[in-house]
């Protein structure tokens, strides 16, 4: 690969190279994944996501990579940056690496990679939707809404701030070995809907939990907390649905 040292801002002095050393793999053409590096010119408070673009716009528009909103919201851009799942538009490169340094970047571990940072998203759609994440009530609909207090509603607080980017599950070491683990992200997902008091599927899904590749294949490794780009805490919500399982059970 020809090396460039363009910097992304044009309009301001870089004020740092970083080699990006990208695990490549084209289903096409490879056996199997290899590294290329691409020096790259940067700022510190350049994000990831902005070397990753700049070298598919300008160095290489073979580079194949998940994006979308660009400010952590839709969750599309999760990886291992730096030997830990982050999300690329939300990683600055500052926190990352000096100058001068190399910056690792591969696909997000346990599912398949279709190519380069591109991974198969399905078997993690698969475990959340087995969870039935939506809202369930029969009885007759309000005037209003559905009203809950301040306490209801701080119990599903953290749990609603998910934003499915896999980050998570993808770093469980219990995933990574068994991938019929329904895995955390779709445990904070049935935490949501356990732990909302208008939702009247909660026994259903503490059956889901309850089943062996739910909850109690967690080991507690907290991995999944120190992955999660929204500082969910991961472990403790899992605890939570344990306790509410055999509360449910006694
Ligand atoms: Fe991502 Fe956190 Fe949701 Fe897991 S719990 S999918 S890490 S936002
Ligand atoms: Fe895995 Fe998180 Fe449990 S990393 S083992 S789901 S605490
Ligand atoms: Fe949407 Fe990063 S691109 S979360």
């Amino acid at each position: 690969m020809a090396e460039q040292h363009v910097p992304i801002d044009t309009y301001t002095t870089p004020a740092m190279r970083v080699n990006v050393k990208i695990l490549r793999f084209n289903p096409e053409q490879d056996k199997k994944a290899h590294w290329e590096t691409y020096p790259v010119d940067a700022q510190p408070s350049d994000r990831v996501l902005d070397l990753l673009n700049y070298i598919k716009w300008y160095v290489d528009p073979t580079l194949t990579f998940r994006r979308s909103c660009g400010h952590g919201i839709c969750g599309s851009d999760a990886m291992l940056i730096a030997g830990r799942n982050r999300l690329a538009c939300k990683t600055l490169l500052r926190d990352v690496v000096k100058d001068g340094g190399t910056l690792t970047v591969e696909p997000i571990r346990g599912l398949k990679v279709e190519k380069d940072l591109l991974v198969d998203m399905e078997p993690f759609f698969d475990s959340y939707r087995a969870i039935m994440p939506y809202f369930i009530n029969e009885s007759p609909p309000p005037a209003a809404e559905r009203l809950q207090s301040p306490e209801q509603a701080e119990r599903m607080a953290h749990s609603s701030n998910c934003i499915l980017c896999a980050s998570c599950t993808t770093s469980c070491p219990i995933f990574w070995v068994n991938g019929s683990y329904l895995g955390p992200a779709a445990i904070v997902q049935a935490h949501r809907f356990i732990f909302d008091s208008r939702d009247q599927a909660t026994n259903q899904r503490l059956n889901i939990m309850n089943q062996n590749t739910g909850v109690w294949r967690c080991r507690t490794a907290y991995n999944c907390t120190e992955a999660c780009p929204r500082d969910i805490p991961i472990t403790t919500l899992i605890e939570e649905v344990k306790r509410a399982v055999m509360y449910q059970q006694s």
